[in-house]
Protein backbone atom coordinates (compact mmCIF):
# COMPACT_ATOMS: atom_id res chain seq x y z
CA UNK A 1 0.00 0.00 0.00
CA UNK A 2 1.28 3.32 -1.57
CA UNK A 3 0.41 6.15 1.51
CA UNK A 4 -0.33 9.27 -1.04
CA UNK A 5 -0.35 13.35 -0.23
CA UNK A 6 -0.92 16.06 -2.06
CA UNK A 7 2.06 18.97 -1.58
CA UNK A 8 2.06 22.28 -2.19
CA UNK A 9 1.37 23.71 -6.12
CA UNK A 10 4.58 25.53 -6.89
CA UNK A 11 4.75 23.74 -10.53
CA UNK A 12 3.17 25.24 -13.47
CA UNK A 13 3.71 23.77 -17.14
CA UNK A 14 6.22 26.05 -18.36
CA UNK A 15 7.48 23.14 -20.23
CA UNK A 16 4.77 22.92 -22.17
CA UNK A 17 6.79 25.00 -24.18
CA UNK A 18 9.30 22.49 -25.30
CA UNK A 19 9.43 20.22 -28.18
CA UNK A 20 11.69 18.24 -27.89
CA UNK A 21 14.24 16.34 -26.11
CA UNK A 22 17.46 17.32 -24.63
CA UNK A 23 19.64 14.81 -22.93
CA UNK A 24 22.89 13.67 -22.85
CA UNK A 25 23.64 10.66 -23.10
CA UNK A 26 27.61 9.44 -24.04
CA UNK A 27 29.21 6.06 -23.57
CA UNK A 28 30.83 7.73 -20.27
CA UNK A 29 27.61 8.50 -18.72
CA UNK A 30 27.02 7.10 -15.55
CA UNK A 31 23.55 7.07 -14.42
CA UNK A 32 22.39 6.86 -10.63
CA UNK A 33 18.97 7.73 -9.82
CA UNK A 34 17.89 9.38 -12.94
CA UNK A 35 21.23 11.76 -12.59
CA UNK A 36 24.00 12.03 -14.96
CA UNK A 37 26.87 11.87 -12.06
CA UNK A 38 29.71 11.74 -14.59
CA UNK A 39 29.71 12.56 -18.49
CA UNK A 40 32.28 14.58 -20.46
CA UNK A 41 29.71 17.00 -21.63
CA UNK A 42 30.50 16.36 -25.09
CA UNK A 43 28.22 14.36 -26.14
CA UNK A 44 24.89 16.53 -25.75
CA UNK A 45 22.74 16.05 -28.33
CA UNK A 46 18.87 16.78 -29.21
CA UNK A 47 16.65 13.71 -29.40
CA UNK A 48 13.61 14.72 -31.55
CA UNK A 49 10.33 13.05 -30.46
CA UNK A 50 7.45 11.04 -33.17
CA UNK A 51 5.52 13.95 -34.30
CA UNK A 52 4.14 14.84 -30.69
CA UNK A 53 4.99 17.74 -28.25
CA UNK A 54 5.41 18.29 -24.48
CA UNK A 55 7.54 16.30 -23.13
CA UNK A 56 6.36 17.06 -19.62
CA UNK A 57 8.22 15.22 -17.34
CA UNK A 58 11.57 12.39 -18.11
CA UNK A 59 12.40 10.13 -16.14
CA UNK A 60 14.80 7.06 -15.83
CA UNK A 61 14.07 3.70 -14.68
CA UNK A 62 16.07 1.05 -12.13
CA UNK A 63 17.82 0.32 -14.67
CA UNK A 64 19.21 3.58 -16.13
CA UNK A 65 17.12 2.90 -19.47
CA UNK A 66 15.27 6.03 -20.74
CA UNK A 67 14.51 8.54 -20.85
CA UNK A 68 10.76 8.14 -20.80
CA UNK A 69 8.72 10.79 -21.36
CA UNK A 70 5.12 11.60 -20.83
CA UNK A 71 3.93 13.82 -24.13
CA UNK A 72 1.02 15.44 -26.19
CA UNK A 73 -1.12 12.73 -26.85
CA UNK A 74 -1.73 10.74 -23.99
CA UNK A 75 1.08 8.02 -23.79
CA UNK A 76 4.27 7.66 -21.77
CA UNK A 77 6.73 6.84 -24.57
CA UNK A 78 10.42 5.64 -23.36
CA UNK A 79 13.88 5.95 -25.55
CA UNK A 80 16.10 3.19 -26.56
CA UNK A 81 19.14 4.81 -26.68
CA UNK A 82 20.31 1.63 -28.79
CA UNK A 83 18.11 1.21 -31.86
CA UNK A 84 17.56 4.84 -31.11
CA UNK A 85 14.38 4.69 -31.10
CA UNK A 86 10.90 6.26 -29.27
CA UNK A 87 8.61 3.19 -28.26
CA UNK A 88 5.34 3.16 -26.20
CA UNK A 89 5.56 2.53 -23.08
CA UNK A 90 1.99 2.80 -20.72
CA UNK A 91 -1.04 4.65 -21.33
CA UNK A 92 -3.45 6.29 -18.14
CA UNK A 93 -6.87 4.81 -19.57
CA UNK A 94 -7.95 1.40 -21.06
CA UNK A 95 -10.54 3.32 -23.60
CA UNK A 96 -7.94 5.51 -25.08
CA UNK A 97 -8.81 5.76 -28.80
CA UNK A 98 -5.97 5.26 -30.88
CA UNK A 99 -7.12 6.40 -33.99
CA UNK A 100 -7.80 10.02 -32.36
CA UNK A 101 -5.33 10.33 -29.78
CA UNK A 102 -1.91 8.46 -31.19
CA UNK A 103 0.69 11.83 -32.23
CA UNK A 104 -2.52 14.23 -31.41
CA UNK A 105 -1.01 17.73 -30.23
CA UNK A 106 -4.44 18.91 -28.93
CA UNK A 107 -4.77 19.64 -25.14
CA UNK A 108 -8.66 19.64 -25.47
CA UNK A 109 -8.67 15.42 -26.51
CA UNK A 110 -9.08 14.66 -22.70
CA UNK A 111 -10.15 10.87 -23.19
CA UNK A 112 -6.60 10.67 -24.54
CA UNK A 113 -4.95 11.35 -20.96
CA UNK A 114 -2.30 13.63 -20.47
CA UNK A 115 0.25 12.42 -18.54
CA UNK A 116 2.37 15.60 -16.80
CA UNK A 117 4.85 14.13 -13.96
CA UNK A 118 6.29 10.70 -14.04
CA UNK A 119 8.60 9.00 -11.72
CA UNK A 120 10.14 5.76 -11.12
CA UNK A 121 9.74 4.16 -7.69
CA UNK A 122 13.63 3.16 -7.05
CA UNK A 123 12.71 0.28 -5.22
CA UNK A 124 9.40 -1.41 -6.89
CA UNK A 125 10.77 0.21 -9.95
CA UNK A 126 7.02 1.25 -10.94
CA UNK A 127 6.23 4.17 -12.78
CA UNK A 128 3.84 6.75 -11.15
CA UNK A 129 1.85 8.96 -13.21
CA UNK A 130 0.01 12.49 -12.49
CA UNK A 131 -2.19 12.51 -15.65
CA UNK A 132 -3.72 15.95 -15.53
CA UNK A 133 -7.50 14.51 -16.99
CA UNK A 134 -7.50 11.32 -15.22
CA UNK A 135 -5.83 11.13 -11.87
CA UNK A 136 -2.75 9.60 -9.87
CA UNK A 137 -1.60 6.26 -11.55
CA UNK A 138 0.84 3.66 -11.58
CA UNK A 139 2.07 1.12 -14.05
CA UNK A 140 4.84 -1.75 -13.50
CA UNK A 141 8.09 -1.91 -15.01
CA UNK A 142 6.91 -3.93 -18.37
CA UNK A 143 4.19 -0.46 -18.55
CA UNK A 144 1.34 -0.98 -20.44
CA UNK A 145 -2.23 0.20 -19.23
CA UNK A 146 -1.63 1.84 -15.98
CA UNK A 147 -3.80 1.17 -12.49
CA UNK A 148 -6.03 4.12 -11.26
CA UNK A 149 -5.05 5.09 -7.82
CA UNK A 150 -7.01 7.87 -6.40
CA UNK A 151 -9.10 10.67 -8.36
CA UNK A 152 -10.05 12.54 -5.45
CA UNK A 153 -8.06 13.13 -1.97
CA UNK A 154 -9.48 12.72 1.39
CA UNK A 155 -11.24 15.27 1.53
CA UNK A 156 -13.85 13.97 -1.38
CA UNK A 157 -12.43 16.74 -3.75
CA UNK A 158 -11.69 15.35 -7.22
CA UNK A 159 -8.56 16.19 -8.55
CA UNK A 160 -8.93 18.74 -11.40
CA UNK A 161 -5.65 19.15 -12.96
CA UNK A 162 -2.84 16.62 -11.62
CA UNK A 163 0.55 18.39 -12.48
CA UNK A 164 4.36 17.56 -10.92
CA UNK A 165 4.79 14.32 -8.72
CA UNK A 166 7.58 12.66 -7.13
CA UNK A 167 8.73 9.53 -5.01
CA UNK A 168 10.47 10.05 -2.29
CA UNK A 169 13.16 6.84 -2.87
CA UNK A 170 13.45 6.09 0.89
CA UNK A 171 9.89 5.97 1.76
CA UNK A 172 7.81 5.41 -0.80
CA UNK A 173 6.16 7.78 -0.58
CA UNK A 174 4.03 9.88 -3.66
CA UNK A 175 4.22 13.74 -3.65
CA UNK A 176 1.67 15.07 -6.55
CA UNK A 177 0.50 18.59 -6.88
CA UNK A 178 -3.25 19.69 -8.51
CA UNK A 179 -2.48 23.02 -10.05
CA UNK A 180 -6.23 24.25 -9.86
CA UNK A 181 -9.77 23.00 -8.87
CA UNK A 182 -11.27 25.66 -11.53
CA UNK A 183 -9.07 25.10 -14.10
CA UNK A 184 -8.70 21.88 -16.33
CA UNK A 185 -5.10 21.49 -18.24
CA UNK A 186 -6.29 22.65 -21.14
CA UNK A 187 -7.07 26.31 -19.49
CA UNK A 188 -3.69 26.48 -17.91
CA UNK A 189 -2.98 30.39 -19.24
CA UNK A 190 -5.79 31.13 -17.39
CA UNK A 191 -4.18 29.85 -14.02
CA UNK A 192 -1.68 32.18 -14.64
CA UNK A 193 -3.12 35.16 -15.92
CA UNK A 194 -6.03 34.75 -13.53
CA UNK A 195 -4.16 34.77 -10.52
CA UNK A 196 -5.69 31.73 -9.19
CA UNK A 197 -4.71 30.17 -5.72
CA UNK A 198 -6.98 27.05 -5.86
CA UNK A 199 -3.40 24.50 -6.19
CA UNK A 200 -3.95 21.90 -3.79
CA UNK A 201 -1.51 21.42 -1.11
C1 LIG B 1 16.59 -1.48 -27.88
O1 LIG B 1 16.57 -1.82 -29.22
C2 LIG B 1 17.41 -2.92 -29.54
C3 LIG B 1 17.46 -3.03 -31.06
O2 LIG B 1 16.17 -3.07 -31.61
C4 LIG B 1 16.86 -4.16 -28.87
O3 LIG B 1 17.66 -5.28 -29.17
C5 LIG B 1 16.85 -3.91 -27.38
O4 LIG B 1 16.26 -5.01 -26.71
C6 LIG B 1 16.11 -2.65 -27.03
N1 LIG B 1 16.32 -2.36 -25.63
C7 LIG B 1 15.29 -2.19 -24.80
C8 LIG B 1 15.66 -1.89 -23.39
O5 LIG B 1 14.12 -2.28 -25.15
Amino acid sequence: MVSVSTTMNLLSPLSLLLISVLLSYTGSAILCNGRVIKDDLAGFQKIDLPGVIGPESLAFDCHGEGPYASVSDGRILKWNATSKAWKEFAVTSPNRDRKACDGSTDPNKETCGRPLGIKFDSKTCNLYIADAYFGLHVVGPSGGVAEELATSADDGVPFNFLNGLDVDAQTGVVYFSDSSTLYKFRDWPKILGGKDKTGRR
